[in-house]
């Protein structure tokens, strides 16, 4: 196509940039950027890194025992595929590390879900999903993954997805849920990758906070060829601030992934951090443990002083909560915004209205949070019209 068909087609616009004149694509169009924010004195309780005492002292630790060749150097990864393959019992040839999973999603997409032109993305689900699909011109069906109120996981939309879809896809999957912290079984996750299987697609499972609850899918990839694992470290080994995570897959997946050069955006630091943690998974468990206390303690309080309100199981290094009155969730982020703590409403995603996700800091901060929760109540004319439910399945 020639640069004018290319702008009457809408595929390119041309920018004018005080005077010089260049043709960009318009696929940007559709999809916003914004930086991180800085936010001094603020709690951020809306984007999930790991935040224990425990953990920070781990790492501080390690960190102190980097060498300079660890930041000056290129980084080779054979040491730390070495101690991923005893993680995560698979072969070095099933793990490819990519820069954060966001990087790793966007090499999905332009790898395997590119080529096909289709994704069935089980929603709701992480947002760069959508964006990078967005940026690659590729078809998105959105298929519900939470059903009712209080919501809960359901499997039957994608199972339908998968056996509707025209032609090979891809499927994406969130397990354990975010923002929901809803959970689909072992069973349920076997079925939806037998079914994609039989039908010639791929399931792509990002378990960002698998390790969280005991949840863990490179299983299925020892077992399902057509399994790939999006797994993140950022949230169970606190490493959000060095890019670092894995895809896990087939080898000869993860070869043709690799030719879009993925090492390369991967820093020496994260792998040498990621190689020094990984091994040490008693003191994680032992973290991991005591977040799950936290939330508890954290919930048990939230619950006694609302009743009428509900926790969905079983969550991860946050606790998503349900209130009949959908107008409480944007409430008690403004609420909590106004002392000084981001946390997430849930009320504009599809399937979670009427939520609210909180992520977990040490025992002090949630209990410092869990009072100020305290003075956010549901309308009046909401419980008196009859949006109070008698029963939900997720206390
Ligand atoms: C479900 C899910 N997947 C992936 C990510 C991205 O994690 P990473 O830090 O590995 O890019 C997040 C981060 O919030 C997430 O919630």
């Amino acid at each position: 196509m020639t640069a004018p068909e290319q702008e009457a087609s809408g595929l390119t616009r041309v920018m004018d940039l005080h005077g010089f004149r260049f043709p960009l694509g318009t696929e940007t169009l559709g999809v916003s950027w914004q930086p991180r924010e800085r936010r001094p004195g603020t709690l951020n309780l809306k984007s999930c890194e790991l935040q224990h005492p425990w953990s920070d002292r781990l790492v501080r630790d390690e960190l102190a025992a980097l060498t300079l060749r660890d930041t000056i150097a290129y980084p080779f990864q054979d040491r730390v595929l070495d101690t991923l393959c005893a993680y995560h019992g698979l072969e070095s040839t099933n793990i490819l590390l990519t820069a954060g999973s966001d990087n790793g999603i966007g090499l999905v997409v332009d790898a395997l879900v590119r080529p096909v032109g289709r994704l069935l993305l089980q929603e709701p689900a992480f947002e760069a999903w959508r964006h990078y699909a967005a940026l690659r011109r590729v078809r998105v069906t959105g298929v519900p993954g939470v059903i009712g109120t209080p919501p809960v996981a359901d499997p039957n939309p994608l199972l339908d997805a998968l056996r509707d879809a025209p032609g090979p896809s891809v499927a994406a999957v969130t397990n354990p849920g975010s923002p929901s912290g809803l959970l689909f079984s072992p069973s349920t996750m076997r079925r939806f990758a037998e079914t994609a299987r039989a039908l010639g697609h791929l399931l792509v499972i990002d378990e960002a906070y698998g390790d969280f609850v005991h949840v863990s899918h490179a299983p299925l990839v020892a077992e399902f060829p057509n399994v790939v694992v999006v797994h993140s470290y950022s949230k169970a080994f606190a490493l959000a601030g060095l890019r670092i995570a894995a895809l896990l897959g087939h080898p000869d997946l993860c070869e043709h992934i690799g030719r879009f050069r993925s090492e390369n955006a991967v820093g020496a630091p994260g792998v040498a951090l990621l190689e020094r943690l990984a091994p040490q998974r008693e003191r994680w468990r032992e973290i991991w443990r005591d977040v799950r206390a936290i939330r508890r303690d954290f919930v048990d309080r939230i619950l006694a002083a609302h009743p009428e309100w509900r926790v969905l199981q079983p969550g991860a290094n946050f606790a998503t909560f349900w209130s009949p009155d959908p107008a409480t969730a944007d409430a008690a982020r403004d609420h909590l915004a106004a002392h000084h703590v981001r946390i997430r409403s849930l009320s504009g995603v599809p399937g979670l209205c009427g939520c609210f996700r909180v992520s977990l800091a040490d025992r002090p901060q949630m209990r410092r949070v869990a009072r100020l929760l305290d003075s956010v109540t549901d309308r009046p004319s909401a419980r008196r019209n009859g949006l109070t439910v008698e029963e939900g399945p997720a206390r």
